[in-house]
């Protein structure tokens, strides 16, 4: 139903530079598998094929990551190690990728408009890859939106209750609960401090967008620090509209900061990785 996923992969990770300096943030590795191959992988399980990556200059690797190396294959045909390209070869049989570049880093917001000719007039998925989301033995959190799409038929964002001293590094919602986990969304508001945040119902990096969201990235204008903001967007939606918001079942590592990124690590290594 949903067939296509953008992953908006240009921004500068300047969290993690120095190592970020000449590698793309999502080619970071959790134990043996770059950050941006977990999304994907979320994105094919829940039937969206079509990966479109929004990119940026120094984000070749990316690209790379989704073909095939002809040399590594012909070098290690036929030799036990082929088992270590099993997982990337399933991805690249399954999936289809498409690229676009985003010349100016002007937001989270910027790069879902730019990605919009590789997208055109249908409900699509967003991953923010560096948003790790793992629910063991359950569907995944795309695959849990779309089902919620089929009934809804609107924008839907992923949330995460957060502690009150964190609020102020995510979209915040404001909604009326519709039944166990679910809200309609009423405000919203990025990075409140502690005092304005609405509730601890926090935004992550998992949406299901409708494609009328194009037209009002278009109209909005830069916020703070000349971004343009997705959750701005999100918000008229909401107000001429419906979006609704989604408390998913799993778990969720904030890859884009080193603790996260640790935390992540220990918990694919021990959990996931070999089993
Ligand atoms: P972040 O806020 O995490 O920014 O962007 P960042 O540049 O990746 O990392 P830091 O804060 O400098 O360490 C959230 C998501 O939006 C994408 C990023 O790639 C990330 O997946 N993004 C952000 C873009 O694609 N383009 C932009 O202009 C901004």
């Amino acid at each position: 139903m949903i067939k296509k996923c953008l992953f908006p992969v240009a921004g500068y990770g300047t969290r993690f530079l120095p190592a970020t300096k000449s590698m793309p943030k999502e080619m970071l590795p959790v134990v043996n598998k770059p950050l941006v191959q977990y999304g994907v992988e979320e994105a094919i399980e829940a039937g969206m094929a079509t990966c479109a990556m929004v990119t940026g200059r120094g984000k070749r690797a990316i690209a790379d990551h989704f073909d095939i190396n002809y040399e590594l294959e012909h070098q290690i045909q036929g030799t036990g190690k082929e088992v270590y390209l099993e997982s990337i070869r399933n991805v690249l049989d399954k999936g289809t990728f498409t690229m676009v570049r985003q010349r100016e880093m002007r937001g989270l917001g910027h790069a879902i408009l730019t990605g919009e000719s590789l997208i055109g007039n249908e409900p699509f998925g967003v991953v923010l890859s560096d948003d790790l989301c793992i629910n063991p033995g359950g569907d995944g959190v795309l695959a849990q939106m779309v089902a919620l799409y089929r009934q809804f038929r609107c924008s839907i964002v992923a949330i995460q209750e957060v502690p009150a001293d964190e609020v102020h590094k995510y979209g915040v919602i404001a909604g009326e609960p519709m039944k166990e986990g679910l809200y309609r969304v009423e405000s919203m508001v990025e990075k409140p401090n502690k005092e304005e945040a609405p509730s601890n119902l926090a935004i992550i990096g998992r949406y299901i967008l409708t494609p009328d969201i194009f037209d009002i990235l278009r109209e909005t204008d830069a916020g703070a620090n000349g971004e343009i903001q997705l959750t701005d967007a999100l918000m008229k939606q909401a107000q001429s509209g419906c979006v609704m918001a989604y408390k998913f079942k799993g778990r969720r590592f904030d890859c884009g900061s080193v603790p996260g990124f640790v935390e992540a690590t220990n918990y694919v290594f021990e959990n996931i990785y070999g089993a």
